[in-house]
């Protein structure tokens, strides 16, 4: 069902720092920010020959990420994201295999694909983002 590593995402307390980071050390291709308010995300995407990452910072009060950064205050590993053909279909399966979703309703996400969460509970402890790219 799943297929390439979509992006692995770091939630950082500290943005402009750690696309500086990836940017001017590491020496990546480094996207502008782009501000997600449905997420409560602002993103930075560094594009790697395999795979991107994603860095996320808080947006707005309610966001996901500011309580994340409450309990892991230096940043770190926040979700890995997963490519599907066909998402709907996904989620169809998934639920019928008693798999968790956050919100079974895809949404679109970064670069507007929808994308779906699984419960970190039924995944070793790491949120899992799916993707349909098509
Ligand atoms: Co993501």
């Amino acid at each position: 069902m799943i297929g390439r590593l979509s992006h692995v995402a770091i939630a950082t307390p500290d943005l402009e720092q750690a696309a500086s980071i990836y940017r001017d050390v590491l020496g990546a291709d480094v996207s502008a920010s782009v501000d997600l308010p449905a997420f409560g995300v602002t993103t930075v995407f560094v594009k790697l020959p395999n795979t991107d990452v994603e860095l996320l910072h808080p947006l707005g009060d309610k966001s996901p990420i500011a309580s994340f950064l409450a309990r892991h205050p230096g940043g770190g590993l926040h979700h890995l994201c997963f490519e599907v053909a066909d998402i709907d279909h996904a989620v169809a399966v998934l639920q019928s295999r008693g798999m968790r979703l956050l919100d079974p309703q895809p949404r679109p996400g970064a670069h507007g694909h929808p994308v779906v969460f699984l419960h970190p509970k039924d995944m070793a402890g790491v949120l899992i983002e799916l993707v349909q790219m098509g």
